[in-house]
């Protein structure tokens, strides 16, 4: 219906607080330019109001927007779209939390009737509880809740609970965000029948158990986020069937295991995050699979064995972090033939021998850090290299390593000059400087080790 009538401003804004759930006229003077009215569907505009009062204060809702959807005087944070076929206005997305979207009141409590909104495809809800801890409720009959394709509830540092398994009834859900919350509980394997989930990020939360097998059932998913959690056991084989993956971030957890053999398999990847769990033992084979990746990030881990070759046919790794993991053996040449690698970061492992020559070859390379190995001979670089790293190089706690004098008068990178005993205890002092960051077995047994070579090698001998 369109109507024609031209009333008031306060006219309507009287009839409306009388009058809220009857459909409200445009305001618009021109009815010829035929501008569809703001109707709203009642019940939806009554639900609407609901949720506002659930969540804010700033202002009688009712009162100041009684018509939310009408163009040109609708609240910031609000999105509404026109159907020709029933001539209303329905809300398609709200913002809640951060300026200059509606703020949130102390009392603030999860809005459950913003499923009901029958045609909402997102919601943002950002450092909104913060106050009175809430709890995320999704209604267990839920008729209307398939038009949503994006739940992002992000920093809200009282929202706790587990995330409810009725989360599955939100069938169009593309991007789910739960991000730095305060969840608790296992992920519910109801997340997983989601099949049209594109985005999942559940990271920084305080989520417990294991990453449910279920997981290889959505295979529409590029990004998958579960970093900062407390969740445990081995990451499942099953993740292998997530062939579009591009994004995996799976680091501060306490997941342990083998990396399983079907991560090859995820040849679409591009960020690869492990680090800080307790992930040990030999890398699966066929990793030179992972040819689009970008990122591959993994310290802090007991791994304790030799660096995996096949890194080096990474051809687009940019940055390799493998640092405190007990890695041993000599440092691969085949890493040498990383020329987008723009940052290496090696330190605090056992690996021995010499660096690599072809390193002074990685153009691209501003950031390189193999300190407190057992590194030794000459430093392959010359002062030009030094230089362009500068501070970002760092080769300290190598006591076999030392610089030729051509070299040697850039920048200090913790290492002697070779021939030049008088200089050597300079050597040692990087590695008071960085006992600071000790943090796991692996890391004190390097440590255990490399005193007990500084012992026995005495200065260097190149
Ligand atoms: C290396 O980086 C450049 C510039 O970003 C890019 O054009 C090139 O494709 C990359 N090489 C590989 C092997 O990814
Ligand atoms: C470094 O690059 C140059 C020029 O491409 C090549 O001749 C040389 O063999 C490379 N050095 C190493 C150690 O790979
Ligand atoms: C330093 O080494 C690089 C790479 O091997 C080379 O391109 C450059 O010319 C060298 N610079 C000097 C000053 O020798
Ligand atoms: C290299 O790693 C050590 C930890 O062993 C850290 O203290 C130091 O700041 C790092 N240096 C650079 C340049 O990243």
């Amino acid at each position: 219906m369109l109507c024609s009538f031209s009333f008031s401003l306060q006219l309507v804004l009287t009839l409306v607080s009388i009058l809220h759930s009857f459909p409200v006229c445009s305001t618009n003077q021109n009815a010829a330019e035929k501008i569809p009215s703001s109707n709203m569907d009642p019940l939806e505009l009554e639900t609407l109001f609901k949720i506002m009062e659930t969540l804010s204060s700033d202002q009688d809702w009712r009162v100041s927007y009684p018509n939310p959807c009408q163009p040109g005087s609708s609240w910031p944070g609000i999105e509404c779209r026109y159907t020709p076929s029933d001539n209303h206005f329905h809300v398609t997305r709200l913002d809640f939390g951060t300026p200059p979207n509606p703020a949130c009141k102390n009392s603030a409590t999860f809005p459950a009737h913003i499923f009901h909104l029958p045609h909402l495809e997102s919601i943002f809800i950002f450092q909104c509880f913060t106050q009175a801890p809430a709890r995320i409720s999704v209604p267990a009959n839920n008729l209307f809740t398939s038009s949503l394709q994006q739940l992002s509830l992000r920093s809200n540092s009282a929202l706790i609970g587990t995330i409810p398994p009725q989360i599955s009834s939100l069938k169009s859900l593309q991007i789910l965000t739960l991000s730095q919350n305060k969840l608790t509980g296992e992920i519910p394997v109801e997340i997983f029948s989601l099949s049209s989930l594109v985005h999942l990020d559940l990271s920084y939360n305080i989520l417990t158990g294991s990453i449910p097998l279920e997981i290889s059932n959505v295979r529409n998913l590029v990004g998958l986020d579960l970093s900062y959690n407390k969740l445990t056991g081995p990451i499942p084989s099953a993740i292998g069937s997530l062939r579009i993956l591009q994004k995996l971030d799976l680091s501060s957890n306490s997941l342990t295991g083998k990396i399983p053999d079907t991560i090859p398999q995820l040849n679409s990847l591009v960020f690869f995050a492990l680090s800080n769990n307790r992930f040990q033992g030999a890398f699966p084979s066929g990793l030179t699979g992972l040819q689009n990746l970008q990122y591959f990030l993994m310290d802090n881990n007991p791994m304790f064995v030799p660096l995996p070759l096949e890194l080096g046919q990474l051809k687009k790794l940019q940055e390799l972090r493998l640092s405190n993991s007990g890695y041993s053996g000599a440092i691969p040449s085949a890493y040498s033939q990383l020329m987008n690698l723009s940052s290496l970061s090696l330190e605090n492992n056992r690996l021995s021998g010499r660096i690599p020559t072809g390193f002074a070859n990685l153009s691209r390379i501003y950031h390189l850090n193999l300190s407190r190995n057992f590194l030794d001979g000459i430093v392959p670089f010359n002062s030009s290299f030094l230089k362009r790293l500068g501070r970002n190089l760092d080769l300290s706690g190598n006591p076999g390593l030392c610089l030729s004098p051509s070299a040697a008068n850039a920048f200090d990178v913790g290492v002697v000059v070779c021939g030049n005993s008088k200089s050597s205890s300079s050597s040692i002092k990087p590695l008071k400087k960085s006992e600071a960051p000790l943090k796991s077995d692996s890391t004190l047994f390097a440590v255990a080790l490399f005193v007990l070579t500084l012992l026995h090698h005495g200065l260097c001998s190149c």
